[in-house]
């Protein structure tokens, strides 16, 4: 029997153990002995069939591998979740302002509609004077003042007259009529603002807590709007009256 070259014997084997994919006991720790890597015949040998050594695992890889999973009650909790935020963000919402009353509206309302021209407080500007009992001068009756700002200049037509006789006044133009961008309430309400709060009349001040007091009991509903064309004193009158003789005012 001829001897075979131990190189090509170990050649061999690896070759066996690849196709098998059995290790090669004896020849996986020759292969990568010093000693017989330096040999120049192991040149020629398959590459090293030795196993790389596991990849080493990232600590935060391995935490994840290592720690507990997630528990059977935090897939409820998650399905929760949703509703309890939604929920949470409800009780943030603020409830809808409902005690402001008729004369807190008429503030806002005047403070975005009518300040720029008649000043914050009412002293005036392109427009004229609220303060100091100017527009009661110019309106006796709250409900002259509602069809005023209701119409409008242009309603009211240039050089026409408005307001009390002896105050004189003839529409020179520039005021716009308000009744189709504000609900009736909101008309009523900026009047009682300027009457009451602006021109410190009491009368129109206790007027505006009587409607408030027949809203918040359901008598009265003012959400709708004045019609500009047709709105008369007398119809605003009804209104006003139909509150004031309740509370004796
Ligand atoms: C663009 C400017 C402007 C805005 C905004 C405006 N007004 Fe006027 N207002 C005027 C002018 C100008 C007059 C005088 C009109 C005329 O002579 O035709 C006037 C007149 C008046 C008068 C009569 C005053 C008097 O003594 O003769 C009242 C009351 C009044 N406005 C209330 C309001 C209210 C209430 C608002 C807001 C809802 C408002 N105005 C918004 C310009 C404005």
């Amino acid at each position: 029997m001829t001897e075979i070259p131990e190189h090509l014997l170990k050649r061999a084997q690896a070759a066996k153990a690849k196709a098998t994919g059995e290790p090669a006991p004896a020849e996986a720790p020759a292969v990568v002995a010093p000693a017989e890597a330096a040999a120049p015949a192991e040149a020629a040998a398959p590459a090293p069939v030795v196993e790389a050594p596991p990849e080493p695992v990232a600590p935060y890889n391995d935490a994840a591998a290592s720690r507990k999973k997630i528990p059977w009650w935090a897939a409820g909790a998650l399905l929760l979740l949703p509703i309890w935020a939604i929920s949470y963000v409800g009780t943030l919402e603020r409830p809808p302002q409902e005690a402001t009353g008729v004369l807190a509206e008429g503030a806002q309302v005047y403070e975005a509609r009518c300040a720029s021209c008649h000043g914050a407080t009412g002293g005036g500007g392109s427009g004229y004077a609220m303060a100091d009992g100017e527009v009661l001068s110019t309106f006796p009756s709250a409900a002259d003042h509602v069809v005023w700002v209701a119409r409008g200049s242009d309603s009211f037509g240039l050089g026409n007259s408005y307001g009390a006789p002896d105050r004189g006044r003839i529409v020179q133009g520039g005021m716009p009529g308000w009744a189709d961008v504000l609900t009736t309430e909101q008309l009523i309400g900026v009047v009682l603002y300027e009457r009451a709060a602006l021109s410190g009349s009491d009368e129109d001040a206790a007027l505006a807590e009587a409607l408030d007091h027949a809203i918040e009991v359901g008598d009265l509903d003012l959400h709708g709007h004045l019609d500009p064309a047709t709105v008369t004193a007398d119809e605003v009158e009804a209104i006003l009256d139909s509150v004031a003789h309740d509370d004796g005012y």
